[in-house]
């Protein structure tokens, strides 16, 4: 068990703005802090967070309390695994009494065997040597704490000598089972990146190989520490300049990180492997620093470069976007001593939005009317999602890009964002919030398929047909991702969801089959009685019965 007065200290040491800003994004408003609540579904900030009294609460759906209880809520974790989550998110050593089981043990194991990997770099010729070949100096090898890691019997060894439970170590993520229960070390004979959190703790490694291994990078797996999509590797010594100078370079990889700190753009960081998601906005927000995006060329980095600039333009930030030409990255370059070529790279950074118009625009074939229209009609959705200041400032550009008379799209674009506003009912919302779930989870979307029939999303048709075919950097979906006010619905709640929709479909059905004289009156009676008396009953005790739509009667 925890130590009480362990609890009591970390409690005293944390204050709830960090806690809760470092999940959702808060806004100064005179003493206290506000947002939309992330408890609820809405729109106007009734979310408020005070410092002075180190709680939160919700004026719209009645949610309060401390720093825990917030962890605990928007977690979904116990009380002891919020504490142990709060501990390890401002690097607390708490205490446990004697012969527990806790997750402290596990970030023992993850500190420990760190110090190994680095002991084991300076015994190891080769992998020096490749680090050396790499560009990378010995202070970054010291500073960014760059280890080795040898075969798993050896991790074994260093685990059972140090006594830690290896339950402990593979919570940490450290070791893995395999299919006859043996446990093995999910790194071997790697180049090892520790990854800190923005606060400083250490939650997890990167492996490189030094050889020709398939898998060029192995990261942590996901476990509580360690949530990929959150995290920005580097953030935490990059941290004081970004606050400093109020930029921030967003690239690829560990070692872009880790030369561009070489090179001295101490602002660095990196998303690992995965996109910049909505999920790493408020650690992007602290500081209020301006984003570079450094992406690879190539067409993968460009699709990611996109979606990263309207992801971020839509949600209020500024910055530039820089690719790197010829299969270049930060890392090559700095290693190639190009730091000046790079520093002008940086500072003619493409500006975010006409970036993104830009790069809208160069997906369709312009000569072509109807494409030229699909054009126009993507990139006045983008307009449309920005700051009224914003479209005012873009749409000559946007204009220009698509040769159009700018007057002709500032109508629309005006047009469409009252439109927006004004139509959101509840059956629109229900139908988005179906729609939000299945970008979150495309695994769903299979389930969906067999039961329901694009026609059905009426208005948002073309977006459900985007979301199957996974165009997910729309400037639509691209939206919707981010629109704090739909909720991310869990199974159950969207198969009620479906079967709710489902029955509205068919009550559709009953209304115009009823007025439809053409239909013979049996094919009628029988239509009816199968919806009232089967379909929509089943539909109402929660079973999902697949749509049929009787079009072919
Ligand atoms: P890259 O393939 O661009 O590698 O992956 P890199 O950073 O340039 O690495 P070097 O220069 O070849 O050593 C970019 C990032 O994607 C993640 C890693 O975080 C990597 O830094 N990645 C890549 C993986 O997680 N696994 C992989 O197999 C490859
Ligand atoms: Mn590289």
């Amino acid at each position: 068990m925890i130590d009480n007065e362990s609890i009591e200290s970390l409690k005293n040491s944390i204050d709830i703005v960090d806690v809760v800003g470092s999940f959702i994004e808060l806004k100064k408003a005179g003493a206290n802090y506000k947002a939309n609540c992330p408890f609820h579904g809405e729109k106007t900030a009734s979310f408020v967070v005070s410092p002075s009294k180190q709680i939160y609460h919700c004026f719209g759906c009645g949610a309060g309390g401390d720093s825990v209880k917030f962890v605990m809520e928007i977690e979904k974790l116990s009380y002891v695994e919020a504490i142990e989550k709060l501990a390890s998110m401002f690097n607390f050593s708490l205490r446990y009494t004697k012969g527990s089981g806790d997750f402290g043990e596990s970030k023992r194991v993850l500190e420990s065997i760190q110090k190994w990997y680095v002991k084991n770099l300076d015994s190891n010729e080769a992998a020096r040597k490749y680090l050396q070949n790499r560009g990378i100096s010995s202070s970054s090898i010291e500073s960014f704490e760059i280890g080795y890691v040898s075969s798993s019997q050896e991790v074994m060894h260093f685990l059972q000598s140090q006594l830690f439970p290896l339950p402990k170590a593979e919570e940490a993520g450290i070791i893995a089972r395999g299919e006859k229960g043996e446990y093995y070390a999910r790194l071997v004979e790697r180049i090892t990146f520790p990854i800190y959190s923005a606060n400083g703790a250490i939650i997890g490694f990167g492996g490189r190989t030094m050889g020709s291994h398939p898998a060029k990078y192995i990261n942590s797996p996901q476990t509580r520490l360690f949530n990929k999509s959150r995290i920005l590797y580097g953030y935490h010594k990059a941290k004081e300049s970004i606050y400093a100078h109020k930029k921030l370079i967003v690239c690829e990889g560990y070692l872009d990180v880790i030369m561009l700190h070489q090179a001295g753009f101490k602002e660095a960081v990196a998303t690992m492997g995965t996109a910049l998601t909505p999920e790493h906005l408020p650690l992007l927000r602290k500081g209020d620093p301006k984003i570079i995006l450094a992406y690879d060329g190539d067409k993968a980095g460009v699709a990611a470069a996109l979606k990263a600039a309207q992801m971020l333009s839509i949600s209020g930030f500024d910055g530039g976007v820089v690719l790197f030409p010829d299969g270049q990255d930060p890392a090559d370059m700095v290693a190639r001593g190009k730091s000046e070529a790079l520093a002008k790279l940086f500072r003619e950074a493409k500006p975010m939005i006409p970036f993104v118009i830009e790069m809208i625009a160069q997906g369709y074939n312009l000569s072509e009317p109807r494409e030229k229209e699909a054009a126009f009609m993507a990139i006045k959705g983008f307009l449309s999602s920005l700051s009224q200041i914003m479209q005012d400032a873009y749409m000559p550009i946007a204009s220009t890009v698509l040769g159009l008379a700018p007057s002709f799209f500032a109508k629309g674009a005006a047009i469409s964002r009252v439109r927006e506003t004004v139509t959101r009912h509840k059956e629109d919302i229900a139908q988005l919030s179906i729609l939000k779930t299945l970008l979150e989870k495309p695994f769903l979307i299979d389930d969906v398929l067999n039961v329901i029939d694009a026609g059905m999303f009426g208005q948002y048709q073309s977006m459900f047909e985007m979301l199957v075919r996974e165009e997910t950097g729309h400037p639509q979906l691209v939206r919707l991702s981010i629109d704090d006010t739909l909720q991310v619905l869990d199974e159950e709640e969207l198969k009620a969801n479906l079967c709710n929709f489902l029955i509205k479909q068919y009550d559709n059905i009953l209304k115009s089959i009823a007025n439809d004289n053409s239909i013979h009156f049996d094919t009628k009676s029988y239509i009816i009685r199968k919806i009232k008396a089967d379909i929509i009953p089943r539909l109402k005790k929660g079973e999902l019965v697949a749509y049929e739509s009787f079009s072919a009667i």
